[in-house]
């Protein structure tokens, strides 16, 4: 097949991890016989630098006319406010722009990393949960005001936004368990008991097979590290889903393991790892590319329709980390850890061997 990648490599650690994600999207390319154009652009604080803006028109229309967009991450101290422009509202028009209002963070630990997290592993045990983030509403998008004494964040949903977000959900979640956990904060927000209302609707009319769930995004936190097994599908909004899969990070070992797609209407979608651009980390080759790398899998899958390819990808990322490739954030005490390099290399090795 032929497709056109965009890749942003980004800010900080972002283009140590595209450049392993990269190297696994040639290889899926030339060892599956696809004609895999790619195409970089300048995206986050390093455009602001060169342009003045974090999402110039070149970048925007090589992301339009892309079949997906590979992403690193964007942000640092040096754009950090109140500088003006700043990276993340480049992120936030992309994904706007693109109509990409479903993001799926997958978590679904890999045995051998047990020992990277700080949950017991008998708790972890059998996790593999998709939380479906809506992307493109919510208190992100709302008005915004700033004045000297005071400051405003709106948030706002529309039956329309909160009706597609949900049924995207209940798509994935008819092929998998069929189990619906949708969070909100019904108690204390009026947006809340929309879609709360709405997601009951939804389930009732169109989906019945589904068991829905609700929870408070509070009690919500909670069991998402007393017992993230009882998870298959989550549903919620904009700055709800994005604190959560920040926590259900920690139940795979570490952030650096989570990938995300963000998807509309059409197969094209932004691919990132959950991680930011960890300015700290920057330049020294020892980031966690495994994000990325799975992210390239969910490319292959959900944007280009190549499922045996993203498995192919995701088996080789599993058999580099059981062969103890395993980066800063997750190697043992007192082992030598592997750097950005090694372990996108030893993902490429176990592709090539069709290792599974
Ligand atoms: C994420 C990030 C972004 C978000 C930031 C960088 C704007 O934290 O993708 O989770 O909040 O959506
Ligand atoms: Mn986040």
């Amino acid at each position: 097949m032929k497709a056109q990648v965009a890749v942003l490599p980004g800010d900080g650690i972002g283009p140590e991890v595209v450049e392993q994600g990269v190297r696994v999207l040639r290889q899926v390319a030339s060892q599956f016989g696809h004609a895999i154009e790619l195409r970089e652009a300048l995206f986050g604080g390093c455009a602001i630098d060169r342009t003045g803006q974090p999402l110039p028109s070149e970048t925007l229309d090589a992301s339009q006319q892309a079949d997906a967009v590979l992403l690193g991450a964007v942000g640092g101290p040096k754009w950090d406010p109140p500088a003006k422009p700043r990276p993340e509202e480049g992120l936030l028009g992309l994904r706007r722009e693109l109509g990409l209002y479903a993001n799926l963070r997958p978590v679904k630990p890999f045995a051998q990393l047990a020992h990277a997290s700080t949950l017991k592993p008998e708790v972890i045990q059998g996790v593999d949960l998709l939380l479906v983030r809506e992307l493109t509403g919510g208190i992100y998008f709302g008005h915004k005001q700033r004045e000297p004494g005071y400051a405003v964040d709106t948030c706002t949903y529309s039956v329309v936004e909160i009706e597609r977000v949900v049924r995207a959900a209940c798509g994935y979640a008819m092929s998998r368990k069929r189990r619906l956990v949708s969070v909100d904060k019904a108690n204390v927000l009026e947006t809340s008991r929309l879609w709360r209302e709405t997601a009951t609707r939804i389930v009732r009319d169109e989906f019945p097979q589904l068991q829905l769930t609700h929870l408070l995004v509070d009690a919500c936190a909670m069991h998402l590290i007393r017992m993230p097994a009882s998870f298959d599908v989550i549903v919620t909004e904009n700055l709800f889903g994005d604190i959560l899969s920040d926590e259900a990070a920690m139940i795979a070992g570490s952030i650096g393991m989570l990938p995300s797609a963000s998807l509309g209407e059409g197969k094209r979608g932004l691919y990132e790892p959950i991680h930011g651009s960890a300015p700290d980390l920057a330049g020294k080759g020892v980031a966690n590319p495994y994000g990325t790398i799975l992210s390239v899998a969910l490319l292959l899958r959900h944007s280009l329709g190549l499922e045996s390819e993203a498995r192919a990808v995701e088996a080789a990322v599993g058999a580099a980390i059981g062969r103890g490739v395993l980066t800063a954030d997750l190697a043992h005490a007192g082992t030598r850890a592997a750097s950005c390099a090694e372990a996108g290399g030893a993902v490429l090795e176990a592709l090539a061997r069709g290792e599974s």
